[in-house]
């Protein structure tokens, strides 16, 4: 067993003022694959999905059964409908088995006072009130926030989703599941709700990317490549600027680096490939 806090790959190094530098494995498999999964299906399904709201393009001046790209576009919009379904479901389940970056309390950061300081902290960042954004290794709290806003819109949109679907086939398995919804909402409000929260979510995309540079640049952290790799970098310079080192943080803060490194090292299994290992 490592003595050193290693996660998987390099190890963590402790640095002369006692900050963690190195890289560590935050975001296990499930959540990447997930993510990128849940990404491309958003991008397929608004594609297609604001097709059939707004069929723009006049493939051919015959009848439209004669090509049939309306179909096409509805089956490719209803086959991204079911990955985007297995893909939540995925990552549900991960939040409850996965580590701690994974776990749903990760997007409600108000649960602790860590969670709410570190959340005025990020919100003081982006209001120019603060000079460096607080470092974390998970989501920072914001994000995390946000991130619980966007999963509710993600099962709105299933839940709408699936309820449009059943109308197509009265007494099936997703009319069971969801035609309940009709007796209390006209079915034309759960059109435009599916496709209102499209926008949310586009409008959402943009603005995460942008943030996803952003914070990757301010924190030298590797963030972008985190979503792909599962790692990221501690950077022990970011760490003077942070309130991450007062002691009751230290001692009890989710967030603090060497707090986290140490959970993390008695949960994971140390990479064969780590020298201390
Ligand atoms: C170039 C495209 C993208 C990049 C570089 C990117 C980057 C990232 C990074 C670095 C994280 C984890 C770190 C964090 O913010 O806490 C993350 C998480 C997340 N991203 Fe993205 N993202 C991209 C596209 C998208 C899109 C299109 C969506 C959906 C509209 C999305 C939704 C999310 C969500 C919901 C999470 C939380 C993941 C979880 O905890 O399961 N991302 N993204
Ligand atoms: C991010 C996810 C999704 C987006 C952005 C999206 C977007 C859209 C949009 C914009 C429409 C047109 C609504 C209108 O104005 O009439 C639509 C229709 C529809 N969507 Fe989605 N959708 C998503 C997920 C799903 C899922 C998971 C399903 C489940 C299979 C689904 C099933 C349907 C159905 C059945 C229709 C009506 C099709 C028709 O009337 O021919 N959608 N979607």
């Amino acid at each position: 067993m490592a003595t050193q806090p290693v996660l998987r790959g390099r190890s963590a190094d402790i640095t002369a003022a006692g900050v963690p530098a190195g890289r560590i494995y935050v975001w296990e498999i499930p959540v990447r694959l997930t993510h990128w999964v849940n990404a491309l299906s958003i991008v397929m399904l608004s594609f297609t999905g604001y097709y059939i709201a707004r069929p723009y393009l006049a493939i051919s001046p015959q009848e439209t059964y004669s090509h049939f790209f309306m179909g096409y576009i509805r089956f490719t919009h209803f086959l991204f409908g079911y990955i985007f379904l297995a893909s939540l479901i995925l990552r549900t389940y991960w939040a409850f088995v996965g580590n701690q970056w994974a776990s749903w309390r990760a997007l409600i950061p108000f649960v602790t006072p860590e969670g709410r300081g570190l959340f005025r902290q990020s919100v003081e960042f982006y209001f120019f009130a603060r000079r460096e954004p607080p470092v974390v290794l998970g989501h920072n709290a914001l994000a995390g926030f946000t991130y619980a806003i966007i999963v509710t819109l993600y099962f709105i949109q299933v839940f709408t989703g699936f309820a449009l679907l059943g109308l197509s086939d009265p007494g099936g398995f997703w009319h069971t599941m969801t035609g309940w919804v009709f007796s209390l909402v006209h079915m034309q409000w759960i059109r435009v709700i599916h496709h209102v929260v499209m926008w949310l979510l586009i409008a959402f995309a943009l603005q995460h990317i942008y943030v996803a540079f952003l914070i990757d640049a301010e924190e030298s952290n590797g963030l972008i490549s985190s979503i792909l790799t599962g790692y990221k970098f501690i950077v022990p310079e970011r760490h003077k600027h942070t309130d991450l080192h007062a002691p009751a943080q230290a001692e009890h803060g989710p967030d603090n680096v060497t707090a986290q490194l140490t959970t993390a090292t008695a949960t994971q299994p140390s990479d064969p490939r780590s020298p201390s290992a």
